[in-house]
């Protein structure tokens, strides 16, 4: 089949008033990602060339975020609906788009994030095939509120809002998921013949179906599986998408190859990047911006943000990883440690109960239990850097700036303030001072005071 040019105009605009959130609901997240941003990536993966967003209420937000996600590609065209008055209006604030001319135009709604893009190519495929519309239907438990699907002779020959049905036609099933193909062609013609004759008084996009049939044009539904189907309006329903998303991702992980010992408390951000044979124990959570090789260990209890783990690396049990942490090949990162913008190179180990920040920490070097990079003076960050193959004593204070040599050896407990040159030992702390007997005798002095005190 040749490539057949598409349009994706995602809506957006509406109050989503039931979040109750000061945030638009498009922008409330899924798996580390907005809803809206699901919906245009699963346009683009089913061929969109071109998507449209149609912003409204809380726009300068929408934008934004939506310039985010977009930075340094093309961006998509925004829209803005000055007022709601319906969905087939807010179709036509695109309109702009919708004329210069494509083959298919989707119509999906931004806070359906669980939509997957082979529904979508369904219906283009209808489209393909010559009909003028192509509806995404679904069975749902309940069906109240939705618009129900009125077929006669495999045609669709109209939707109905619940508000608008009759009683025989409310106890209709199959209902409207809200999103739709249309032929390019016959876009605009439709969406401008829509009226507001009904009981919200707006202009439904549902209306195009019964004008298409009335001009005698085809359209057909699909029916689309439930998860495709599920719009979030309140925050049960975002977390129930949240579930939904991250059981998806649970699986994809395993298929590639990455066990997960208990995968039901496992988190995954959009865009968590595991290689095979990596072992995730239980309870650990992927923020965005994570990328693990192969084979690496990630074990219990973990919190991992825009890190980055080579092949091989073992993190936790209770670990921390922030943005900009780089565990190289072999290196181990133990329990209650913390790593923020620091690169620990390969073999290094820094296995207890260790702050690690605005560092480098040289291939195979031996951090000692409790060692904190003073990074912040309260007003700087500063950087600390350790060489390959340095010792640092266990609770060692390593104040930044600070350079600390190749093979160095530092005692634990030392206070490093100044750079330390390759190969040396620093004793950065008190010397101890021991005296015979005298132990004994400062208690049995102590213990007199008190009897006297009696
Ligand atoms: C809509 C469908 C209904 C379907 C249901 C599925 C219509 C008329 N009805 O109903 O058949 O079963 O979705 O969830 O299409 N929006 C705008 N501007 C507007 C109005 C809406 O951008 O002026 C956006 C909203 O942000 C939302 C989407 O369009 O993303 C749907 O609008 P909503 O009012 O929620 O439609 P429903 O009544 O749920
Ligand atoms: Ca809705």
């Amino acid at each position: 089949m040749s490539h057949r040019t598409c349009l994706a105009v995602v809506l957006a605009a509406g109050e989503g008033t039931r979040m109750k959130s000061t945030l638009p609901k498009v922008l409330h997240k899924i798996g580390g990602l907005e809803m809206v941003g699901h919906v245009m990536a699963s346009a683009s993966a089913a061929g969109a060339d071109a998507l449209a967003l149609v912003v409204g209420n809380g726009s300068e937000q929408v934008r934004a975020a939506v310039a985010g996600l977009y930075r340094g590609k093309a961006e998509p065209d925004v829209f803005e609906q000055h007022e709601r008055l319906g969905t087939a209006h807010a179709v036509l604030a695109a309109r702009e788009a919708i004329a210069r001319g494509y083959d298919d135009v989707l119509v999906i709604f931004g806070d359906h994030p669980l939509l997957v893009p082979a529904v979508l190519q369904q219906a283009r495929e209808r489209i393909a095939e010559g009909a003028a519309i192509a509806v995404l239907g679904f069975r749902p438990p309940v069906p109240t509120g939705y618009g129900r699907l009125i077929e006669t002779d495999g045609r669709l020959v109209a939707i109905r809002e619940e508000k608008d049905c009759s009683e025989e036609e409310r106890r209709i099933g199959f209902c409207n998921s809200g999103i739709m193909a249309i032929a390019g062609e016959h876009a605009l013609p439709l969406l401008e013949a829509v009226g507001n004759d009904n009981a919200k008084g707006e202009y439904y996009l549902t209306d195009i179906v019964a004008i298409a049939n009335a001009r005698g044009l085809p359209v057909v539904s699909v029916e689309a599986d439930h998860e495709s189907a599920l719009g979030v309006n309140d925050r049960a329903q975002l977390a129930e998408a949240e579930a939904i998303w991250q059981g998806r991702k649970r699986r994809e992980m395993m298929l590639s190859g990455v066990t997960l010992m208990a995968p039901e408390t496992v988190f995954f951000s959009y865009d968590t990047q595991i290689g095979p044979d990596t072992v995730v124990e239980p309870n650990v959570w992927f923020g965005p911006g994570v990328r693990i090789a192969a084979g690496a260990e990630i074990r219990a209890f973990c919190h991992l943000e825009g890190a980055t783990l080579a092949g091989g690396a073992t993190v936790g049990p209770f670990a921390r990883l922030r943005p900009g942490a780089e565990i190289m090949e072999k290196a181990k990162i133990g329990n209650f440690c913390e790593v923020k913008n620091a690169r620990i190179e390969a073999g290094a180990k820094v296995p207890h109960l260790s702050y690690i920040g605005d560092a480098s920490v040289g291939p195979g070097s031996n951090i000692g239990a409790g060692t904190i990079t003073c990074n912040y003076d309260g007003f700087d960050k500063h950087r600390t850097e350790i060489g390959a193959g340095a010792f640092i004593g266990t609770n060692s204070s390593l104040v930044a700036p600070l350079k600390i040599g190749p093979g160095a050896y530092v005692a634990s407990g030392s206070v490093v303030t100044e750079d330390v040159p390759e190969d040396a030992l620093v004793f950065g702390r008190a010397r101890q001072a021991t005296y015979e007997k005298r132990g004994r005798a400062l208690r049995e002095r102590l213990a007199a005071a008190k009897r006297e005190r009696r």
